[in-house]
């Protein structure tokens, strides 16, 4: 059976594009967040992960507010990437890993979870910046990606009890894929963030650590929380801890523990307070 090794959590915003780009990651502004990093890429040197499933939010670019599923997976060969709109450089199309993505399909169906099935999705910056993060020496990251999509963009959004048990049935599905590849699943986004209307710029430091912690000592914390109440603590956008709830879910599959490998937590990226977490299976 393959093998659920562990999981990765980073924020994605835009501008780090650009800052990967220039070059800009040892300038004062971009060192703390870019430190955050070399822990973890040792560690993936290590353990070296041939499948990644990543969640994520999209923005616009392959769904937009006219359709939007409230989960989507991904089920194709290969992902396009394109700019929504930040002007940041494009990643070669990335492989997927249809084999993978169909495991998981059925057993979300049989599970009862309606999903929409996507035999072609493009990728936005949620999806690129991450693999770039994690793996800063490869243009494309070498892994294959299996990219499940999780609206927080347009209200009504899944509950965070609904995500942490979409999370858990894609963990199962993994650990019952027969295979001999290793899998790690990824969350993109928050943490608290909010960039439009008067609380612009909200910040809830308070509220991350927390959920930071919640993360390695108590994964079902969030999920007492409702959307609005979500969106209250951690700001509009900062709802995409959702991603990270889903990541963290997945891995309590099988009854599995954690080891926290590394993470980083710094304030600000553009609007963001942004967090770093690497957690191996146990
Ligand atoms: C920013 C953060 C995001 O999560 C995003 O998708 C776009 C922009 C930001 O802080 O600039
Ligand atoms: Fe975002």
């Amino acid at each position: 059976m393959a093998q659920l090794i562990g999981g990765l959590a980073t924020s994605h915003i835009p501008a780090i594009g650009g800052a990967i780009h220039r070059g800009a990651q040892n300038e004062p502004y971009w060192k703390p967040f870019f430190d955050g990093f070399p822990p973890i890429h040792q560690w993936l040197g290590k353990v070296k992960p041939d499948v990644v499933v990543v969640f994520y939010n999209d923005h616009g670019l392959n769904f937009f507010l006219d359709k939007m599923p409230t989960f989507a997976v991904g089920a194709a060969a290969t992902y396009s990437n394109a700019d929504e709109g930040w002007g940041i450089p494009t990643l070669p199309p990335i492989p997927g890993c249809p084999e993978l993505s169909w495991h998981i399909i059925n057993q979300l169906i049989a599970k009862e979870f309606d999903i929409v099935t996507c035999q072609e999705m493009l990728v936005d910056h949620a999806c690129t910046l991450p693999l770039k993060l994690f793996w800063p020496e490869h243009e494309v990251a070498p892994v294959q990606i299996v990219p499940i999509d999780i609206n927080t963009v347009q209200f009504p959004l899944p509950t965070a009890k609904r995500v942490y048990k979409l999370g858990k049935a894609v963990g199962e599905a993994i650990q019952s894929w027969d295979s001999d590849k290793r899998v790690a699943v990824m969350a993109t986004g928050g943490l608290s963030h909010q960039l439009e209307g008067e609380r612009a710029g909200f910040i809830n430091k308070k509220f991350d650590l927390q959920f930071l912690d919640s993360m390695e000592t108590n994964p079902e914390w969030a999920t007492q929380f409702s959307d609005l109440e979500l969106v209250e603590k951690a700001g509009t956008q900062g709802v995409e801890l959702l991603m990270w709830l889903a990541m963290r879910a997945a891995l309590t599959a099988g009854g599995s523990g954690v080891r926290k490998v590394h993470s980083n937590y710094h304030i600000p990226i553009s609007n963001t307070a942004t967090g770093v977490l690497a957690l191996e299976t146990v």
